[in-house]
């Protein structure tokens, strides 16, 4: 496993393996490090699918609002590395901050559309970043496909949508979220939680399920579905909703509050944002009606 820091050393690395093997796809698992088994899973898709494997981990500060984690986001890149070689990742690229950014850009990548809501509401700026950040990677690394994972649903559409108004060459492949035994999604925000918290936590991926049967029933309007996911929520003490909504997906657009919810065509996606004292949990569901 070849591991890059700067951005000389991960071209030459790829042009290394391009040269002696044009044919070769290649895979790339964009990251922020301290790994878990959801990001174990898209390296081991990208190195099935491809043959060749790319990981970055990089705390990318664009993304994070001022009052954030940044700081605080939790490291390890001794662990990550292992696990990266563990998984068959051929290269990983792990810049410095200044590496990635030598200067304070100047240029913007907004998306509009869907990041009107769910977290491109709740932390303006955000989706900038990781546009900026995954366009620059995307340029950097050059893949045939990348691999993103549906924990983070809306991040999915928005890098969909991107790669698809700027004619990036890269097919985006959606990867099932990892979770737990007990539900919860994994994240390497789950770290931060205590043990009380983390035994509530688990009332996010219940409600999704819960939700699932929901929307079935016969007359379930949208609004109704959306009260009894707040209530359910609210079941546990610890728990603050920052988010609890339902859109269409991909276009992540809200349904009309009063249609009944079994006379959608297309899909619907459940997504929950909740915080636990300082933690912020993401979870969602997608679910297809017909
Ligand atoms: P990060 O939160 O480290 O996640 C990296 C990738 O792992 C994302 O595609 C995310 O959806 C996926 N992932 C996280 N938890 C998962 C789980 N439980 N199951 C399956 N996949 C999971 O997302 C980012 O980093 C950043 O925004 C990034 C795209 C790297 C840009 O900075």
């Amino acid at each position: 496993m070849i591991i890059a820091k700067t951005i000389e050393q991960l071209r030459a690395a790829l042009r290394g393996q391009r040269d002696a093997r044009p044919e070769q796809h290649i895979g790339f698992v964009p990251t922020m490090g301290f790994l878990h088994e959801g990001h174990a899973s898209l390296m081991r898709r990208a190195k099935e699918e491809c043959g060749f494997a790319v990981l970055s981990i990089f705390v990318n500060p664009m993304q994070f609002g001022p009052n954030e984690d940044f700081d605080r986001y939790p490291r390890d890149a001794e662990r990550d590395l292992r696990i990266a070689e563990q998984n068959g990742i051929d290269v990983v690229f792990m810049p410095s901050v200044e590496e990635m950014y030598p200067n304070k850009p100047v240029t913007k990548i907004l998306i509009s559309g869907v990041t009107e809501r769910l977290c491109g509401a709740s932390r303006p700026g955000h989706f900038d970043g990781v546009g900026l950040v995954v366009g620059k990677l995307f340029n950097l690394v050059q893949p045939d496909r990348a691999y993103f994972g549906m924990k983070d649903a809306q991040q999915v559409a928005v890098i969909e949508r991107m790669t698809e108004d700027l004619n990036i060459p890269v097919q985006i492949v959606p990867c099932e979220t990892v979770r737990e035994s007990d539900g919860l999604a994994l994240s390497s925000r789950n770290v931060y939680l205590s043990e009380e918290e983390r035994g509530q936590a688990v009332i996010l991926s219940r409600t999704l399920a819960l939700a699932e049967e929901w929307v079935k029933s016969p007359g379930m309007t949208n609004r109704a579905l959306s009260d009894k996911i707040k209530e359910s929520i609210g079941q546990a003490p610890l728990a603050d909703i920052d988010y609890a909504e339902v859109l269409t997906y991909p276009d992540l657009e809200p349904l009309n509050d009063e249609s009944e919810l079994t006379a959608h065509e297309g899909k619907i996606l459940v997504a929950l944002a909740v915080k636990f004292g300082r933690t912020r949990l993401i979870d969602n569901r997608l679910m297809e009606l017909h």
